[in-house]
């Protein structure tokens, strides 16, 4: 699969000729590298929560391109009320949309609609977790029992989510092959560099290999 970061916490992964979009906030982040009118094709999007920098554009999104939205139920419902298609789900375990594996998981942070949560993609027999926005928690352990995630994207920018400290201990939790920091430089009150992060966890957690992305940079795994 290729995974292409769009930067803060938007990816765009690609299996075949499905695209999946996580949280694309493209039209109002000052840092991406993309316009939304870019995106022709658009299979599944995954949405952690209903903050600005998460929702971002996936009303647009889905109504340009027919892609489904995964989320929390309650949020679900929001956006059915404005047209969108919808996969209304709730935590627990895996579902088949599209031929997409999609899971909810915890994470612990706020939101309108519905719970938070973290989102579990099994693709091409690999596991990958996008923390969404999230604190540390030690439930992080059973997702590493469960799952054991070959991928994880973890928030890195403290403020509103786990900070480079952290961070470095829940990829300890995690035990990831890879780990993408993200959710950092984008705003001036996030850490603007993922510095102290790779430091951290370089020395809690030598066997995860730190997976640096440039903003719009592709990697196949
Ligand atoms: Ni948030
Ligand atoms: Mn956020």
């Amino acid at each position: 699969m290729k995974i292409k970061w769009l930067g803060h916490a938007t990816f765009e992964i690609q299996t075949g000729n499905k695209h999946v979009f996580i949280d694309p906030f493209i039209t109002e982040n000052p840092k991406s590298p993309i316009k939304l009118d870019d995106i022709t094709d658009a299979d599944l999007i995954c949405v952690t929560h209903d903050h600005f920098d998460h929702l971002g554009d996936t009303i647009t999104l889905s109504k340009n391109t027919g892609a489904p939205v995964a989320c929390i139920f309650e949020l679900g419902m929001h956006l059915q009320e404005k047209g969108v298609k919808v996969e209304a789900m709730n935590k627990g375990s895996f579902t088949k949309i599209n031929d997409i594996l999609v899971s909810l998981t915890l994470a612990q942070h706020s939101s309108q609609f519905g719970n938070p949560v973290g989102i579990l993609l099994n693709i091409e027999n690999k596991m990958v977790y996008h923390a969404g926005d999230t604190s540390l928690f030690k439930d992080m352990e059973l997702i590493r029992d469960l799952y054991q995630p070959d991928v994880a994207m973890l928030p890195i920018g403290g403020y509103y989510t786990m900070g480079p400290k952290e961070a470095a201990l829940a990829v300890s939790f995690i035990k990831p092959k890879i780990v993408i920091p993200i959710h950092y430089g984008t705003f001036p009150i996030l850490e603007q560099s993922p510095d102290s992060f790779i430091k951290e966890a370089e020395k809690i957690s030598p066997d995860t290999k730190i997976m640096i992305l440039e903003i719009g940079e592709t990697v196949t795994i």
